[in-house]
């Protein structure tokens, strides 16, 4: 018997081989794959064992507590987080071979705190921030923080080991605003030689870019949702898996008579006399709430739509006349190959993206990983 409801099943031979795919489009470039918000909500330590399986030779994470969760969990594969706030765990990374991003001069200036804490040399990477206009050092600040970094380097407490960016619009390959990016971050790069700072590794590339702007790949690439075998570029498939398949049982079915209204509000009225199918997933659950009478899901074999709102733990499928009975398993996303939707389909019908659809899905929805239980 399950012990719950509804579970997230996650096929880490397709995230092994969508790391593969990126990696054959980096060639000769490293790729780390992004494992941040946990593994894109596929579960953060084992996406991480997925993602160097199938080729990766880096880890990137956004917080200081995931890369310490990597850590906890045995992984020690070369490590970045970058996004601190002040005043955030420094230490601890340096303590435990985590490299740390540096998109502002106050986290420069923790870094060497957090150097001298530990007394050892924190590795870093330099974030230039290159047109996003979001995490990274902007260009008006930049030759004060690169005086502050080689400072820092000649000191020994730092060692300069990446220069990075990210892009603004790598998902239109032809955006200008990539070429802008790329140079400027040539600028950057150069500015920092002019100083004695020549980092091993330059990185610039997420998925998009890394799938297809072969001039932006530099020493190592960052792919994230691309890893998970989603999409980056909606309409392009890479020969990407997508590795999540979201699950439901039917808790029950039910009569509703032709005018009958169905769920909070009555947002959705039977047209006819139909059955409809309650599914123990609500927006707690990550189905969001604004998927009431459009989202749809697999059952018996046939798509079916969400039958008024969606509520907090559960929603209704209408299935019309068809036997369907409790116990049935309600497919809400997964690969495609028996005609569910994708986690592209409901970003498509719901206006976002599928980085949204797959990070949502809730904490209370178990991960289970079938390659790991033989
Ligand atoms: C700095 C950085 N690099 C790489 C990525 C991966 O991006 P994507 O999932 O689009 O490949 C992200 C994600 O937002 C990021 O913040």
């Amino acid at each position: 018997m399950p012990a719950t409801p509804a579970s997230a099943v996650v096929d880490t031979d397709a995230i092994a081989a969508s790391v593969a795919v990126c990696a054959a489009a980096a060639s000769t470039a490293q790729v780390m794959a992004v494992v941040k918000a946990d593994g894109y909500g596929h579960g953060l330590v084992p996406s991480a064992v997925a993602a160097l399986r199938g080729g990766a030779s880096w880890l990137g994470v956004a917080q200081v507590s995931e890369a310490l969760a990597l850590r906890a969990a045995g992984v020690d594969a070369p490590l970045l987080s970058w996004l601190h706030a002040p005043g955030g765990p420094m230490a601890a990374a340096v303590e435990a071979d985590v490299d740390l991003g540096i998109g502002a001069g106050w986290a420069l200036t923790e870094a060497v705190a957090a150097a001298r804490e530990t007394g050892r040399t924190a590795r870093v990477h330099l974030k230039v921030d290159t047109g996003l206009n979001r995490n990274g050092v902007p260009d008006a600040e930049l030759d004060d923080v690169l005086d502050a970094l080689a400072k820092a380097q000649a000191e020994e407490s730092v060692e300069v080991v990446g220069l990075f960016t990210h892009f603004a619009w790598a998902d239109e390959p032809d955006n200008p605003t990539i070429d802008a990016q790329l140079a400027a971050f040539r600028d950057a790069l150069a500015r920092a030689e002019r100083r004695g700072i020549v980092p091993q590794l330059r990185h610039a590339a997420n998925s998009a870019a890394t799938l297809t702007r072969p001039d932006a790949h530099f020493d190592l690439v960052r792919p994230g949702i691309a890893c998970y075998g989603l999409t980056p570029i909606p309409g392009l498939a890479f020969g990407l898996r997508p590795a999540m398949t979201l699950r439901a049982q039917v808790a029950l079915t039910k009569r509703v008579a032709a005018g009958g209204g169905v769920s909070y509000g009555h947002q959705w009225h039977a047209a006819r006399d139909t059955t409809v199918a309650l599914v123990p997933l609500g927006y707690a659950d990550g189905i969001p709430r604004n998927a009431t009478n459009v989202g749809a899901m697999q059952l018996g074999g046939v798509r079916r739509t969400v039958a008024g709102r969606v509520c907090m733990d559960q929603l209704l499928l209408d299935v019309g006349d068809d036997p369907v009975a409790a116990g049935d398993e309600v497919t809400v996303f997964g690969p495609g190959d028996d005609g569910e939707p994708t986690a592209q389909d409901w970003a498509e019908t719901l206006g976002t993206i599928s980085y949204e659809i797959v990070t949502r899905v809730g904490a209370r929805v178990p991960r289970t990983y079938p390659q790991e239980e033989t």
